[in-house]
């Protein structure tokens, strides 16, 4: 079916085209390294950090805030190296208000062309009592010791009063006025519980800007997480009472409920341009591809009916929808599919399609692939290939995804084999390629997903408890490959990975092992230790 853009996001791209003022841009700071990867289960590794950021970068995101240095080694070393390699974006690290921390900040971004060090200590009397058991008075103290550290590493440096707005207003305002004094050039004022009201955070910045007297030297900026929901109208009241920088992650992730979707607040500015008069410089078209990107790295399902790159967000079901779609499609579409980088499924590749037009279809979906990743890649879809009649784009970018997130796994399925049916016990045999060395096992369950999973139990001991186990169809029809989602957690660390095959029990495994393999990783990483009074 061919669609028509709808008059109404046409007449707000040009309208955007045509007036854009600088006063007007909106700066989109990208988290999704930082506090997306944060949240339970998002662990991403070195090489997926790259790759997404990589893409950030390309799509026009500003700010990319790339990890939180004194985190960890692994932290470290992924802002480090992100810094030596973005081209166009400003490469930010996160930092408390300690020496270390700064220091640490510096040390990381010191390679990028910009870099950002972003400080934060929190500002309610909540925080201030139980979290950091510090005065006011001492808190406003290294509100500028922190922020006139960081300038000795960067002329960009970001302050927030984490808790902002549960912060009494005279304290928030002291606190932002010493910090734009100390040298800060961008104050974040965070709904970090995400308590706010759109009208509640709007009054919040249209109070601090008019009451705090230097305020026109910085840029304010808005941080919403989405306990209840709002995070995307709060950072869009935010920007209407004046803010011009939005901290946001791809598909929405980020500690609890989520942060601020980059990609609703980038499509509610352009096609209500009528609304929300303001403009920003992420190429849209790259939306959809960055949210399968974080979603395969992260193992993150996306929900189906997620705003803007769900699966469903351009399904049109009943009958009535799609006799109006058939007619005309804007009676249902308030944007195209193809404005986010939907591209329509196509049924092009098959058992006699070769490496060219497999390199042609990765570079299509906006992979890039080279070496043995490549090679893999193409073995593992000749014989994805051989087994299913039609290959759809979407089983390719399950396949390279896959591929992608297990590059580097130290545990990897050999072979799998399970008797199944109605007389049990359901039997399992397997073979598992450990650091190299191949390992096999057999075992019995109660069902045949148990029997697999107590294989790989029996090969590699471990106490990690099994939290999510979900399935779900690639494409249509029965020989459609299944995606499997397993979520495992070990002493309150929680990872999550995805497998996908044609055959369900080989799909689980791979999930399986994929989780184990990330909790190996997370092990060796720790949590800085809570910043409290000395
Ligand atoms: O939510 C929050 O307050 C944060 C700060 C560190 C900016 O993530
Ligand atoms: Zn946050």
């Amino acid at each position: 079916m061919t669609t028509v853009r709808s008059d109404n996001a046409r007449a707000n791209d040009a309208r955007a085209n045509d007036v854009r003022a600088d006063k007007d841009r909106v700066i989109i700071f990208d988290t999704t390294l930082r506090d997306g990867e944060q949240s339970p289960g998002a662990t991403m590794t070195h090489d997926e950090k790259l790759e997404v950021a990589e893409l950030l970068d390309d799509m026009g995101v500003d700010v990319i805030e790339a990890g939180f240095p004194i985190a960890s080694e692994g932290d470290f070393a992924a802002v480090h190296e992100i810094a030596t390699r973005a081209k166009n974006s400003v490469i930010c690290g996160l930092a408390r208000a300690g020496q270390k921390d700064i220091d640490r900040c510096g040390e990381a971004i010191k390679p990028a062309r910009r870099g950002r060090i972003h400080t934060f200590i929190s500002t309610s009397p909540v925080h201030m009592k139980w979290k950091l058991q510090m005065e006011p008075a001492k808190v406003y103290e290294m509100v500028i010791a922190q922020v006139t550290r960081a300038r000795n590493y960067t002329d960009d440096v970001e302050w927030s009063s984490e808790d902002g707005t549960r912060t009494e207003m005279d304290f928030l305002c002291r606190c932002v006025e010493a910090a734009i004094k100390a040298g800060a050039t961008t104050i974040n004022i965070p709904d970090t519980v995400g308590y706010s009201v759109p009208e509640e955070y709007f009054e919040l910045f249209r109070t601090v800007r008019e009451r705090v007297p230097n305020s026109d030297k910085a840029r304010f900026s808005v941080h919403c997480h989405d306990d209840l929901g709002m995070a995307v109208a709060n950072s869009l009241a935010g920007v209407r009472a004046g803010a011009r920088q939005i901290e946001c992650t791809i598909n929405g992730i980020g500690e609890r409920a989520g942060n601020t979707a980059l990609e609703e607040v980038v499509m509610a500015m352009r096609v209500r341009n009528d609304k929300l008069p303001f403009w920003n410089g992420v190429d849209a078209t790259m939306l959809t591809r960055a949210s399968k990107l974080v979603s395969a790295a992260t193992s993150f399902p996306v929900q189906y009916n997620k705003a803007i790159v769900g699966r469903n967000a351009f399904a049109h079901e009943s009958g009535i929808h799609q006799d109006g779609m058939l007619k005309n499609a804007q009676t249902y579409e308030i944007m195209t599919p193809e404005s986010v980088g939907v591209k329509q499924t196509s049924l092009v590749m098959g058992k006699h399609s070769g490496r060219h037009a497999f390199i042609h279809k990765l570079e299509d979906l906006g992979y890039k692939l080279a070496g043995n990743q490549l090679e893999d890649a193409f073995t593992r879809f000749k014989a994805l290939a051989d087994r299913k009649k039609h290959v759809y784009d979407e089983d390719i970018e399950a396949l390279v995804d896959e591929e992608i997130a297990t590059a580097q796994d130290r545990m990897k399925l050999v072979s799998l084999t399970v008797i199944a049916g109605t007389h049990g016990p359901q039997r399992a045999t397997m073979k598992l390629a450990v650091d190299g060395a191949v390992m096999i096992e057999e075992c019995e369950g109660n069902g045949p997903v148990d029997a697999t999973f107590n294989c790989i139990k029996a090969m590699i001991p471990h106490e990690a408890t099994l939290e999510l186990y979900q399935v779900h169809a690639v494409t249509e029809g029965t020989d459609a490959q299944a995606e499997v989602s397993v979520r495992l957690s070990e002493n309150g660390k929680a990872v999550t990975a995805r497998g996908a095959d044609p055959d369900t029990l080989v799909a689980s495994a791979k999930a399986y092992l994929g989780a184990l393999n990330k909790l190996m990783v997370k092990r060796q990483r720790g949590k800085p230790e809570a910043m409290v009074a000395p």
